[in-house]
């Protein structure tokens, strides 16, 4: 008897761990080398909305830890590399895998995964299974950060 219930309780404890793993947004296909080639909306990217969300404290918020030469932006943190002219050093493609989930390229770094729901710590209840950014919202980043050649003379 003992025995039996022991053996529900382990059988329990199996499937509610192993049943429906979360489903992940970006899968293993959607990667090819270190780029994301296909857009993660429907509708195009806008620069200038990409601008308000790179800023954004409730948004991407990436100025806590970029700076970008000649952006409008009250505070710029220098965690993180300088952005300028990332546009001219990587694709689009490159750009949206670095946003969307920087951990497949530098496992241990400090930026966040803007759009993984899986394999995250610090996440607070109220907040698992959605990610970060909307795919719509990282497509404007990408649109803004594929302008910026950094026109300034380096
Ligand atoms: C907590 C700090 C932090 C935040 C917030 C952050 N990043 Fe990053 N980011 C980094 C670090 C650090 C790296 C370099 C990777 C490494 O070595 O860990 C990086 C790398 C990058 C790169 C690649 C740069 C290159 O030269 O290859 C891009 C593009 C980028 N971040 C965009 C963004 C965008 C867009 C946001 C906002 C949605 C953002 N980051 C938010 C810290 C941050």
């Amino acid at each position: 008897m003992i025995r039996a219930t022991l053996l529900a309780v382990v059988a329990l404890g199996f499937t509610t761990s192993c049943d429906a793993p979360p489903a992940d947004l970006i899968s293993k296909h959607m990667i090819i080398s270190d780029t994301i080639p296909s857009s993660l909306s429907s509708t195009p990217g806008d620069p200038e909305i990409g601008r308000e969300v790179f800023v954004s404290r409730e948004r991407g918020h990436c100025v806590l830890c970029h700076i970008i030469d000649g952006l409008d932006a009250p505070f710029q943190g220098d965690v993180g590399p300088e952005l300028t002219g990332i546009g001219a050093r990587l694709t689009g493609a490159q750009i949206r895998l670095r946003i969307a989930d920087p951990s497949q390229i530098w496992p241990d770094t400090i930026m966040p995964s803007y759009y993984r729901v899986t394999g995250l710590n610090q996440v607070d209840g109220d907040f698992m299974g959605e990610p970060v950014l909307t795919g719509q919202d990282i497509e404007h980043l990408v649109a803004y950060l594929g302008e910026e050649k950094g026109s300034t003379a380096e």
